[in-house]
């Protein structure tokens, strides 16, 4: 098992996450200093960002990758998105959707006040095109947080459910402590990312989460979460 951050925004000049690669460098020193082994950088499918030809992505990949050879040897490196659920974009430009490195998986995100039904329909829309589904940070959807047995129905979808690390270590309410907490119990998490947009606010850490589980649920589970579930995406075994 590989400690893994499943889902952050660290290229460079792709979206709202590292700006240039000084911002990049500075966040793998952080990502390779926290124990991180393996990183799936998952830019926003989004406005404004729809019209970001995917080579720019693609470019930025390359000389991250190169790079990071260098300077961190150890660090795996993969590229997924995060798709910012449209029905139009399904639809009409299905190009613009890019799985999880090849492992046919989709990372989606809702709008925090989305409904359940529009997250639920969004998830079944994007298996009906041939995908399979991790549900980007859950707890950051606020209907979520009103009953924990709406994961339990996430998950009876066949979708995988992320949370951000950041939420179970500094949970901004004690509706989101009291959340994470039953998530962890009931085994609902499947894998846990940073979400780091920065190196000061949104960083790409997650020992501490790592520990938080560890300690409430076991060092299997928090293995499952923190790199586990991960290999059997990348490895296309789910
Ligand atoms: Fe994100």
């Amino acid at each position: 098992m590989k400690i893994t951050d499943i889902h952050c925004h660290l290229l460079p000049g792709v979206d709202d996450g590292a700006k240039d690669m000084d911002d990049t460098k500075a966040m793998l020193k952080i990502a390779a200093d926290d124990g991180i082994q393996r990183i799936m950088f998952t830019p926003h499918i989004r406005r404004p960002w729809l019209k970001r030809p995917w080579s720019k992505v693609l470019e930025a990949f390359e000389k991250v990758k190169e790079y990071a050879a260098s300077a961190h040897p150890q660090l795996e490196l993969y590229l997924g998105s995060e798709f910012d659920y449209s029905g139009t974009i399904l639809r009409e430009e299905p190009h613009q959707l890019h799985d999880l490195s090849g492992s046919g998986m989709i990372l989606v995100e809702f709008k925090p006040y989305d409904k359940f039904d529009r997250i639920r329909e969004g998830i079944q829309q994007v298996q009906m095109a041939g995908y399979d589904v991790m549900l980007a940070h859950i707890e950051r959807y606020d209907v979520m947080l009103t009953d924990i047995d709406l994961a339990s129905r996430i998950a009876d979808l066949g979708a995988l459910i992320q949370v951000n690390a950041d939420d179970i270590v500094h949970p901004g309410s004690f509706k989101m402590r009291g959340y994470m907490k039953k998530m962890i119990d009931r085994h609902l998490i499947d894998l846990a990312g940073s979400d780091a947009h920065d190196v000061k606010f949104r960083r790409p850490e997650l020992s501490k989460a790592y520990e938080i589980v560890k300690k409430r649920a076991g060092a299997d589970y928090a293995d499952y979460v923190f790199g586990g579930c991960a290999d059997r995406i990348i490895k296309r075994d789910v």
